[in-house]
């Protein structure tokens, strides 16, 4: 499946170079919604990453142990749900954890299928154990992430149908709110879809009514070549948010990086993007129509498939967790003591998975707010990634303590 996966986005790629910047400004919602979301608050400790100026500490990033928790899931929820990818969000002292093509079954009989789907974490010691929101009995299986009208309207048509997908974090932008940026690809047959660029949604989660609201302005953010910056990875710095994004039409080595205030991240217009060749910002965003590898910000490294950043107070630098395009089941690390790097490039083996039937594991993604009550933030990390069992794929929960 993701094998089929990597090689459709090829073909998406070649197709996309002809395809012009779609980006729309306007302000108008195209797409929101309301619902319900359980009140149960997992607090952490917030940290105040710094621009490192003393050496990075623990730099072999010997790992002390690893504890996996097994499949993500909710006991109470009568559906069996089989789903990927996805990525966490800390909102109002509550982490929401969202995932990609969920299937609910009942002893094996289908239910229900949504493009995504979304469930609350219930307690960081536990963290494999969810409460299910968009995906059960209760409420049938509908899509977290809102639709604009017309990609609503081929939901019912595998082969015409829209898809959001999310494979890194959110990014916290205030006490109730966060954005996020989904991948918005459309199918043209059963198996074959391409890359339609990143959406920016909104979430607003009101800690009285535990209502939460979630808001697209533009129905693509970015569209290719352009890089659809915080679809790889973010991190929030004093303010401003650090936004990755990968150049997924020319060189899947190139990570290339924005940089927005978060109180005006919605505003397209107060972003800068960065030139490593000169160490520039500038806020004209680079339409690019071949490879600027010189202009990433990070360069010489293998080509990237999910990752996160943050500030680990443990290494006293800013880490890159991430799984390479090889399917090969290995959470690595890159570290910088700044944002901007620069970045190392070695490319740290830190933990080599041992995959389930189908051979590899995917989507690996690092929570590193999970631990920060237990001491250093980034000495420990919660990990998780997709696990392809035999019945199904799941996501998987672990926690993993560096030495
Ligand atoms: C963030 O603020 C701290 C304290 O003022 C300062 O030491 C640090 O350099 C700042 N970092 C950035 C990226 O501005
Ligand atoms: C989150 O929890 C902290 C204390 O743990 C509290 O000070 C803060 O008001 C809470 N915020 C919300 C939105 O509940
Ligand atoms: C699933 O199958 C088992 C064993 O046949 C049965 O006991 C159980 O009631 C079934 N569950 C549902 C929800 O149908
Ligand atoms: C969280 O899980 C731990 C470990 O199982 C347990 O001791 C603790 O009581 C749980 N906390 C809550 C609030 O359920
Ligand atoms: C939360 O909802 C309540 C009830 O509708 C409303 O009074 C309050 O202003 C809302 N809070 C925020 C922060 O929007
Ligand atoms: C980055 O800067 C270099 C050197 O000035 C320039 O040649 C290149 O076009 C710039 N790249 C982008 C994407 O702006
Ligand atoms: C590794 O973990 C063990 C057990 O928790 C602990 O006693 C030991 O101090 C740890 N070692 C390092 C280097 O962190």
């Amino acid at each position: 499946m993701y094998l089929l996966y990597q090689l459709i986005a090829l073909l998406a790629c070649v197709a996309c170079i002809a395809c012009k910047p779609i980006q729309a400004r306007d302000s108008t919602p195209v797409a929101s919604t309301t619902y319900p979301i359980p009140s149960i608050l997992t607090p952490a400790r917030a940290t105040n990453p710094l621009f490192s100026q003393a050496p990075l500490q623990h730099s072999t990033f010997a790992v002390n142990s690893t504890v996996a928790f097994g499949e993500m899931a909710d006991p109470t929820n009568k559906y069996t749900l089989f789903r990927d990818g996805g990525g966490s969000c800390p909102i109002a002292n509550r982490t929401l954890f969202f995932f990609d093509d969920t299937g609910a079954y009942i002893n094996g009989t289908f239910k229900g299928f949504a493009s995504n789907s979304i469930s609350v974490a219930t307690n960081f010691s536990q963290p494999n154990v969810l409460s299910d929101v968009s995906c059960t009995p209760a409420t049938g299986c509908q899509a977290a992430i809102p639709w604009t009208s017309a990609e609503a309207a081929t939901q019912g048509s595998p082969s015409k149908r829209y898809v959001l997908w999310v494979y890194t974090n959110c990014i916290p932008t205030g006490t109730n709110t966060a954005v996020h940026f989904w991948s918005l690809n459309k199918y043209s047959s059963d198996y074959a879809y391409t890359g339609l660029g990143n959406t920016m949604v909104q979430y607003e989660l009101n800690a009285t009514t535990n209502q939460l609201t979630l808001t697209r302005n533009t129905e693509v953010t970015f569209a290719p070549p352009t890089y659809p910056y915080g679809s790889f990875a973010s991190v929030v710095v004093n303010g401003t948010a650090y936004l990755y994004g990968l150049d997924v039409t020319y060189n899947r080595n190139d990570v290339h990086l924005a940089m927005a205030p978060v109180g005006t991240i919605t505003d397209l217009t107060t972003w800068q993007y960065y030139n490593a060749s000169t160490k520039s910002w500038s806020s004209t965003m680079p339409v690019p129509s071949a490879r600027a590898q010189s202009a990433a910000v990070i360069q010489n490294s293998i080509p990237f498939s999910t990752g996160t950043v943050f500030f680990s107070e443990y290494h006293n630098a800013f880490l890159l967790v991430f799984f390479d395009n090889y399917a090969d089941s290995t959470f690595r690390v890159l570290s910088a003591p700044s944002p901007v790097g620069p970045w190392t490039t070695n490319n740290l083996a830190i933990w080599s998975l041992t995959p389930g039937p189908k051979g590899f594991d995917y989507g690996g993604v690092a929570h590193s707010f999970y631990y920060t009550n237990n001491g250093p933030a980034g000495k420990s990390l919660m990990l998780h990634y997709s696990y392809q069992d035999s019945s199904g794929t799941y996501p998987v929960a672990n926690e993993l303590t560096f030495a």
